[in-house]
């Protein structure tokens, strides 16, 4: 077999006349009668061979036969294109290999589709041909940069003591708020691991342990439904540390984010980053997870909107409701774009209706007109405007619903009106750390508390009294990092006092006999002197989704789930054989179903 001596991206002018061999598969070819090109391909790029049937008859023959994806190694010399020939979008493209010897190292079937078509492909049959689908350039370029991200993280923590150790994938379920996919065990009939939602509790032992520094890039499998930025196994970047306080955490952190956008992107990210309070992210942009590319605030008018005369606005004051809103330019929008388009958007996120009026300059004074404004005094009016701050032409969009609810459905409205006016460079970057979050939020179904983030996040110090007294006001020493509206990380200062952590416990609804059947080792742990500690995690897909500027999450990730949780490449999750079943002591329902006895009626 001939020996590849350069890759597809290397050669260039200066190599003319150099002896060469190449690998790879054939992108495209094209037969001109006489001469023959073929554009080999391999990770590192293309490169033009030529077959002259004058100097090569044989070679020539042979070039003529190959086809699409066929692996070939070509052995010949390097010469500069001839001219105007020259291909300025390829880094190789002012030479070629002239052919002398060539090797089919394999054929191919025609493939499922066309390489240099493939966005326009479903996204089924490039999953299900994934190993076609990954030979794209541009996926080529989305898994290297993932590697170098790993790369840059692992020499990151290296430098900085952290010790990457591995955490069991056969494990205990650790409460993240998902659900947990189980794994039948064997060799204990009726017992089940949980493969990790995170590495959580495992980190913090390791801190009781005295590692000090811990980080693992880590598979984490929470068994929720995907979406564009979730799958329901994916990777953290894991990180514990112990003796420090959440600025030290903050602080390592927002400087490896720097590290990591300047080696993926040349992009300088300015340390330290902004940081915004939970409250405030929620009043302002009403989710915690705020795109500030742009700043359309939004605003609660409840007190002007009290004073109105429109009963949809007064009855949800009354109730203990507010109403809420945002003001963007309007040109574009016509009474059916906002009354259909932009009222169905904010429907589908729960808003029973979207009140609107515009600005409008008369006799040089600017006043709300067209909508709901009739409905409010003049002074109100004016009262609107300034809050708003709106200029001639804005467009004001109001919800009128409990505070939640009308966060639910402003957030993405105001992501959705800047996207569709443009009002923010794609390419731009903003971070912010949200802080100060609440430990707990009410959960009004279950009528008890629940985490925010999970129930290990310590509470403030000078709130420790509240546990007793005032749950729903201790703010946690939490904090997440958010990039362009995208959740990239979060993570906490921890509880190291088993007192403390059994407190929580019981806040959340969790007995101590539960507490002590599924967390009991770990309580335990942390009675043999568990230092304070504290860490964060990453989602390493969603920071390489970022950087290589796609938003959907199977593209960074070699073989994905879909959206329903199949790998259409192994067919997975399929049915597994009887045996296997037994082994495990497991019967399926259709199992239990067919060996069920027959009555008279079936
Ligand atoms: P959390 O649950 O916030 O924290 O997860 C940390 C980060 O992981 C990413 N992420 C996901 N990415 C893709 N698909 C998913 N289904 C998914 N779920 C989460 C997000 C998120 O910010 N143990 C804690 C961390 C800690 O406290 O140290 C944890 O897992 O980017």
């Amino acid at each position: 077999m001939l020996k590849r001596t350069h890759n597809c991206g290397q050669l260039r002018l200066v190599d003319t006349g150099k002896k060469v061999t190449l690998g790879g598969w054939v992108h495209s070819y094209r037969d001109h009668g006489n001469l023959v090109f073929i554009d080999l391909r391999d990770r590192e790029g293309l490169t033009q061979l030529v077959f002259n049937p004058e100097t090569q008859p044989e070679v020539h023959k042979l070039a003529r036969t190959v086809r699409h994806e066929w692996v070939i190694a070509a052995k010949g010399v390097v010469q500069p294109r001839g001219q105007g020939m020259a291909n300025p979008k390829l880094p190789t493209g002012e030479i070629e290999v002239s052919v002398q010897q060539l090797e089919i190292l394999n054929v191919s079937k025609t493939p499922p589709f066309e390489m240099d078509n493939a966005e326009k492909t479903s996204e089924e049959l490039r999953l299900a041909s994934r190993y076609i689908d990954l030979r794209r350039p541009g996926m080529q370029q989305k898994l290297h940069t993932r590697h170098r991200v790993t790369t840059v993280v692992r020499d990151y923590f290296n430098r900085l003591g952290f010790w990457e150790i591995e955490t069991p994938m056969l494990a205990k379920s650790t409460p993240e708020g998902a659900r947990d996919f189980l794994v039948p065990s064997r060799l204990h009939k009726n017992c089940f691991y949980a493969l990790p939602q995170s590495p959580q509790l495992f980190k913090q032992i390791l801190m009781v342990s005295g590692i000090d520094k811990y980080f693992q890039i880590v598979r984490c499998f929470r068994d929720e439904d995907p979406r564009a930025d979730r799958q329901a196994e994916f990777t953290q970047i894991d990180v514990e540390m112990s003796f420090v306080d959440s600025n030290d955490v903050i602080g390592v952190h927002e400087n490896l984010i720097a590290r990591i956008w300047k080696r993926i992107l040349d992009a300088d990210v300015a340390a330290p980053m902004r940081r915004i309070s939970y409250k405030d992210a929620m009043a302002d942009y009403g989710t915690d997870r705020p795109d500030l590319r742009f700043d359309m605030k939004l605003k609660n008018i409840s007190d002007i909107a009290k004073q109105s005369t429109f009963k949809v606005f007064t009855t949800v004051i009354e109730k203990g409701g507010i109403v809420k809103g945002l003001c963007t330019p309007g040109e574009k929008y016509s009474r059916s774009d906002i009354e259909k388009t932009l009222t169905n958007f904010v429907g589908d996120y729960g808003a029973k209706g979207l009140a609107w009026c515009k600005a409008k300059k008369e006799n040089d004074k600017l006043s709300p007109a067209g909508g709901i404004a009739k409905f409010f005094s003049p002074e109100s009016q004016q009262q609107i405007i300034e809050r708003f701050e709106a200029k001639d032409g804005d467009l004001l969009l109001f919800i009128a619903d409990n505070e939640r609810a009308a966060n639910k459905a402003l957030a993405p409205l105001r992501c959705k009106l800047a996207r569709d006016l443009k009002l923010y460079d794609q390419r731009r970057f903003e971070f912010i750390w949200v802080v100060d979050f609440p430990l707990f939020e009410w959960n009004e179904h279950t009528k008890c508390y629940d985490s925010l983030h999970h129930p290990f996040t310590s509470p403030v110090e000078d709130d420790l009294d509240k546990l007793e007294t005032d749950p729903a006001n201790i703010r946690s020493q939490a904090y997440d990092v958010v990039v362009n509206g995208s959740e990239i990380g979060g993570g906490s200062i921890r509880i190291h006092d088993s007192k403390v952590q059994q407190k929580v416990f019981n806040l959340l609804n969790i007995s101590t006999e539960q507490a002590q059947q599924r967390f009991g080792f770990f309580l335990k742990a942390l009675e043999y002197g568990a230092p304070p500690h504290g860490g964060i995690a990453f989602g390493l897909d969603r920071i390489v989704m970022l950087l290589t500027g796609t938003d959907n999450i199977r593209d960074v990730i070699a073989f994905p789930k879909t959206q329903r949780g199949q790998c259409l490449l192994t067919d997975a999750p399929s049915e597994v054989d009887q045996k296997q079943l037994d082994e495990l002591n497991l019967r399926t329902q259709r199992h239990l179903r067919a060996i069920e006895p027959k009555t008279d009626k079936q």
